[in-house]
């Protein structure tokens, strides 16, 4: 079974909705796959998904009950893809990736309209409708890397 720890900054916006969008995707198209997500940052640890991020997950469909966790060195062992959700988070991680640096990945680089290097933005100081926009973007990448996945 394929693996995917999505990372963003707090672990409380954009890469528990990824995570919560990835499991209902995967179940809806039977595709077997382990998920988890993961902060750069230590601010939120333990805390679930901001208000804002859960409402937009349940919106979609998800469940949003995970807790914030920060990500750590094993990280890179233990999954085939590490998904950062902007050029910070994936800088941050190729620091401690070591030897797995293949594994890091941009986000919205399975994003199929999406040029190149685009960014899942910090919708954190932002209000309802930026959650949407990167709800929406969330739905178009998590659907591009179930086709990379599935081959
Ligand atoms: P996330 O959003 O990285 O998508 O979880 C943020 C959450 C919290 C903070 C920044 C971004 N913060 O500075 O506390």
């Amino acid at each position: 079974m394929r693996s995917v720890l999505f990372v963003c900054l707090g672990n409380i916006c954009r890469s528990p909705l990824a995570e919560g969008i990835l499991v209902r995707e995967a179940a809806a198209r039977n595709v077997p796959v382990e998920v988890d997500s993961a902060g750069t940052g230590d601010y939120h640890i333990g805390s679930l998904p901001d208000e804002r991020a859960r409402a937009e997950g349940r919106r979609r469909g998800c469940a949003m009950t995970m807790r914030a966790r920060q990500v750590r060195k094993e990280d890179f062992e233990r999954f085939d893809f590490v998904i950062a959700m902007d050029e910070s988070n994936r800088r941050n991680l190729l620091r401690l990736a070591g030897t797995h640096a293949s594994k890091v990945h941009l986000m919205r680089d399975f994003d199929p309209v999406a040029p190149k290097g685009s960014e899942v933005p910090d919708p954190y100081y932002d209000g309802a409708e930026a959650f949407r926009e990167v709800g929406e973007m969330l739905e178009r990448a998590v659907d591009g890397l179930l086709d990379e996945i599935e081959g």
